[in-house]
């Protein structure tokens, strides 16, 4: 399908990359120049287009992957190669129930909303209504508009919230153990619980309350390390730079309480 106006871009080669919505008079400028929107509008994804200066860049519907990369934060975010696991992981399926603690900027809702799709419900937290309104633009400006799926709360997932009957729990909040409570009365027997931190003396803390309560069992903390690699003729190697350390992800799954 043709790019249409309105329609979210990205502009790339294999290292840079622009999101840009298109908008007919607009233009993208670039360090080697400028890409008029017009020159876009009516090409198909995929194509190549040359900036003033002569540099050529590929022109695609972002990926979710990309749009979350480029989008505005209000706050850290958990980046595309943590959020894979996540739905791995967790398990999380299409018509699934979901409850989020800590929506940020919305990128782990993001993919939550789109894994769990319009017969699934999500059910997100944050004590900063400044954080669940930046999460609305970017959510609006990836989807259009706020899926009918999603309902968003201000409210601490600290505190009792009265949710139950949720597959999953994801958290991606500095004090996960406060929250067990909330998570042992929200989560159905078998379900699955997530937790994001980027420290792992957090993550001791975590786990270590999770053992004692006796709720959850196959508890298990990873981290994903995510190493490109250079290819081009001889020079077949790592990439000299990655990503170190985002953060660890510790998973756990309710138990029903019978021996
Ligand atoms: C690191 S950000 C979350 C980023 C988000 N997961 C993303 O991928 O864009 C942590 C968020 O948790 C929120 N938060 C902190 N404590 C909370 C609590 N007790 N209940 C709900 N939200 C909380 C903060 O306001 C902040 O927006």
């Amino acid at each position: 399908m043709p790019f249409k106006e309105g329609e979210l871009v990205i502009f790339a080669d294999r290292r840079v990359q622009f999101l840009q919505r298109l908008i007919p008079g607009e233009r993208l400028n670039t360090y080697w120049g400028y890409i008029e929107h017009d020159e876009v509008l009516g090409l198909e994804p995929g194509s190549v287009v040359k900036t003033s200066e002569g540099k050529k860049l590929y022109v695609f519907y972002p990926t979710l992957s990309n749009y979350i990369i480029k989008m505005p934060r209000k706050s850290g975010i958990i980046y595309p190669k943590d959020l894979g696991i996540i739905m791995m992981w967790a398990d999380v399926r299409p018509g699934d129930r979901v409850l989020l603690g800590g929506v940020g900027s919305g990128a782990l809702l993001l993919a939550v909303l789109r894994q769990v799709g319009p017969a699934g419900k999500v059910v997100a937290y944050d004590v900063r209504q400044d954080m669940l309104e930046c999460a609305i633009e970017n959510i609006k400006a990836c989807f259009g508009d706020l899926p009918s799926h999603l309902e968003l709360r201000l409210g601490d997932i600290y505190e009792p919230t009265g949710e139950s009957g949720f597959d999953r729990v994801l958290l991606d909040v500095p004090e996960p153990w406060r929250a067990v409570k909330t998570v042992d009365n929200a989560l159905i027997p078998g379900g699955i619980l997530c937790s994001y931190l980027p420290s792992i003396i957090q993550v001791r803390t975590f786990a270590t309350v999770l053992q004692k309560s006796g709720i959850f069992g196959l508890i298990e903390t990873v981290e994903v390390m995510l190493r490109s690699w250079h290819i081009e003729g001889r020079a077949v190697r790592p990439q000299h730079r990655m990503v170190g350390h985002t953060g660890f992800l510790t998973f756990a799954r309710k138990l029903s309480g019978q021996e």
